[in-house]
């Protein structure tokens, strides 16, 4: 029996949450960085042919995409590092995001990047990237004066996925008041602020491009549930196979550190994932699981390679049974909160040896 780790990556269900994203705006650029979110940045890239855009963080990614064929127009979320990026950006024909006066100066001293299409992004509270709000006034009339393609105004929200935050609506008037102020000199200038907790829970929040990232991965960033989430469709099935089982009496322990010990005579699988797959190590005893229709949950330590279930009672399940880690029977985001993490850091750490499979 091979080792059979694998994430089934469920193209339709993508296409379906890209469709679910298109309600909220115009256009939607579908967020693929970071491997597209561990789901693998090529296959999703293809799967989502029809998108209005991509976005992505670094222009090596953009150029992966480029590369493989990929027509569709791409937005690379941090911009250029330095000239020869931004070259490559006109090369290519990549969308690119303007947020820092030192990117500004080399964009103003060549005439040829005239040509590029840009997001200028605007820092309403994120205080991450973008240019502070008192200083877009004279940063559009640098752009202007310069002969810049400022396509675009974007913001990112910082907390849109706190129902209960009034900073995103804060933030929208912010950036609200800027596109309307800008409309004069930029008559043709569109509006992109929205993430997937904006898609999902602010209808508030009008643009004309949305930036959905995980919820195209059929995970909700909410912190409480909105009437979308529960029509998003899981598209990353994390499995991997028993491939021990034994019986531990009262007072043995199991695994690493001896940090579970059984209290009663206790069945468990040895289940082939551990976190040199990417499963979180810090993922507790009673982190749930599925197998053959049953919701079971692990004993002790994770280790590298393998972690341990508890299959008490269930004679059907032995070597050679499949467990779901997360995907269709177990919310991903069950599990993160159980390691005080999110969705986002589990799809992204599942490393090269767990095999993606493209359904
Ligand atoms: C600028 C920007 N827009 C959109 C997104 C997508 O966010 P989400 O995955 O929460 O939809 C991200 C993700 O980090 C981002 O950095």
């Amino acid at each position: 029996m091979a080792r059979s780790t694998q994430a089934v990556i469920k193209l339709q269900h993508l296409k379906d949450n890209y469709q679910l994203a298109k309600i909220h705006s115009q256009q939607a650029y579908a967020v693929v960085k970071a491997d597209a979110y561990g789901h693998g940045l090529i296959p999703t890239a293809q799967a989502l042919v029809d998108a209005d855009g991509l976005a992505v963080a670094c222009m090596d990614e953009a150029l992966q995409l480029r590369h493989h064929g990929i027509r569709n127009p791409i937005l690379v979320l941090e911009g250029g590092y330095d000239e020869e990026e931004w070259l490559a950006a006109i090369e290519y024909d990549i969308e690119m995001v303007l947020h820092h006066q030192s990117q500004l100066a080399i964009l103003i001293a060549e005439s040829h990047f005239k040509k590029l299409k840009l997001w200028l992004k605007v820092d309403s509270g994120m205080n991450r990237l973008g240019f502070r709000l008192n200083e877009c006034h004279e940063i559009f009339e640098q752009c202007h004066h310069a002969g810049l393609n400022i396509k675009v105004l974007m913001s990112h929200f910082a907390c849109a996925d706190d129902l209960c935050s009034e900073k995103t609506l804060n933030q929208y008037q912010l950036i609200e008041d800027i596109y309307q102020q800008q409309q004069e000199f930029w008559p043709k200038l569109i509006l992109s602020t929205s993430n997937s907790a904006a898609i999902m829970a602010w209808p508030e929040v009008r643009d004309h491009i949305s930036r959905p990232g995980i919820m195209l991965y059929g995970s909700s960033p909410l912190i409480k549930t909105s009437k979308h989430c529960d029509k998003l469709k899981p598209v990353m099935i994390l499995t991997a196979k028993i491939i021990a089982s034994h019986t531990v009496t009262a007072g043995e322990s199991i695994g690493y550190g001896d940090s579970w010990v059984a209290d009663k005579t206790t069945r468990v699988g040895i289940v082939a994932i551990g976190y040199g797959d990417g499963y979180p190590r810090s993922a507790p005893t009673g982190t749930p699981v599925w197998c053959q229709g049953n919701r079971l949950h692990t004993l002790g330590r994770v280790s590298m390679d393998m972690l341990c279930i508890d299959i008490s009672g269930k004679t059907d399940i032995d070597v050679g049974s499949e467990v779901e880690l997360w995907g269709e029977n177990i919310n991903a985001n069950e599990v993160a909160k159980l390691c005080n993490t999110i969705s986002y850091e589990l799809f992204c750490q599942l490393t090269p040896r767990v095999k993606r499979v493209y359904k």
